[in-house]
């Protein structure tokens, strides 16, 4: 099942009408009249609105109450009162997805999908970096976003940097959670992995024609099963779900609207080549500076204390022999 944030029209109608109708009893006949549907349209939409997981009551005499919002990603909650001029406008949802990111390659070279995400709620075969596999049961954001940006390739190695420094605000703004980053793009809760990013470009010449961002978030996730699953594979050091380690109920939609927002707004700070404020912040958050660490690269491992990150996103590493800048790699930090 998918669905789009520019489709879906009667349903959506139906459902905003309960929205702005808070707890009231409404009744098919109302509906159908304000609406202009029929009411047998009306009934259709309200039992594929209870599929989705929204709660509608129905009482006799009465007609229909929405009692319940659902906790799916579902396009036109992401759209609704999203704060952002143009990330995250035009949304793809998936049940289940063999990839966000490959859905997103399919359709990224368009111009109108610049800002678009793609969801599922499940995917079958998601990627991690260093082409690794990412486990993504239901009950995590696991999604893409498109962006076709106006600046060069330099400038592109920051995208990374700056999605963590995004991504570790608006947890910290929707569910009160302080987390780290830790190079070069995990978000770290309690010392494991809680967040992955990973870059997908469309490279010409000097010229971007598009990068796609992919985002995987234990949100709600059952942390023994995966780290089971995951704890013989490379750059393993346990993992972390958010709902977990934050008792309130606030749904996934507040830490997805809340990391586009923020996104956008670091976005723009690129574009106006404020590169040394997105190291700044990241560095602010950053697990391991200053101390001993290893860098497993492909071609071995570099040990040495930490630097923090230079403005091409490369972490420096002093050795006995000198100052090394490393662009690809994964960090021990036991
Ligand atoms: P292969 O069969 O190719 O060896 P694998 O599943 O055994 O693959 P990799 O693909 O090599 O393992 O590595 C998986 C990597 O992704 C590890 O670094 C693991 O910690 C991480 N990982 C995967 N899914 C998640 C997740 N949902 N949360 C945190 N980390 C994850
Ligand atoms: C990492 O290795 O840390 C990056 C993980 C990125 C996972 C996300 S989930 C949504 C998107 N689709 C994928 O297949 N991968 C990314």
């Amino acid at each position: 099942m998918s669905y789009t944030s520019f489709d879906n029209v009667g349903l959506v109608k139906v459902l905003s009408f309960f929205q702005t109708h808070d707890s009231e009893y409404l009744s098919g006949q109302d509906l159908s009249d304000v609406l202009k549907i029929s009411r047998v349209a009306v009934w259709k939409h309200i039992k594929k609105i209870q599929t989705l997981g929204y709660k509608i009551e129905s009482k006799q005499k009465l007609g229909y109450r929405l009692v319940d919002d659902t906790e799916k990603l579902l396009p036109w909650e992401i759209t609704r009162d999203l704060k952002t001029e143009n990330i995250g406008k035009r949304v793809y949802y998936f049940e289940e997805l063999d990839s966000t990111q490959n859905f997103a390659q399919q359709i990224a070279a368009d111009k109108k999908e610049n800002g678009t995400i793609v969801i599922a709620e499940k995917q079958t075969a998601g990627r991690g970096r260093l082409d690794r596999k990412w486990t993504s049961p239901k009950g995590g954001i696991w999604f893409s976003l498109i962006i076709h940006p106006k600046f060069d390739v330099s400038s592109s190695t920051l995208i990374p940097i700056l999605s963590a420094v995004a991504l570790s605000k608006s947890i910290k703004k929707s569910l009160g959670v302080e987390t780290e980053v830790k190079w070069p793009n995990d978000i770290m809760l309690n010392g494991k992995k809680v967040a992955g990013i990973l870059v997908d470009a469309s490279v010409q010449a000097n010229n971007i024609d598009y990068l796609i961002l992919g985002i995987g978030i234990n949100f709600d996730i059952d942390t023994k099963r995966l780290e089971k699953r995951l704890s013989k594979t490379p750059n393993f050091y346990g993992v972390n779900s958010l709902r977990e380690n934050n008792n309130n109920k606030t749904p996934p939609k507040i830490l997805l609207k809340e990391f586009l927002f923020q996104f956008e707004k670091n976005l723009a700070s690129l574009n106006k080549g404020e590169k040394a404020k997105i190291v700044k912040e990241w560095t602010k958050n950053a697990a391991g500076i200053g101390r001993k660490i290893t860098i497993n690269t492909s071609n071995g491992k570099i040990s040495g204390v930490s630097q923090g990150i230079d403005t091409d996103g490369a972490l420096k590493i002093k050795t006995k022999k000198k100052i090394e800048r490393v662009l690809v790699g994964d960090v021990d930090l036991s």
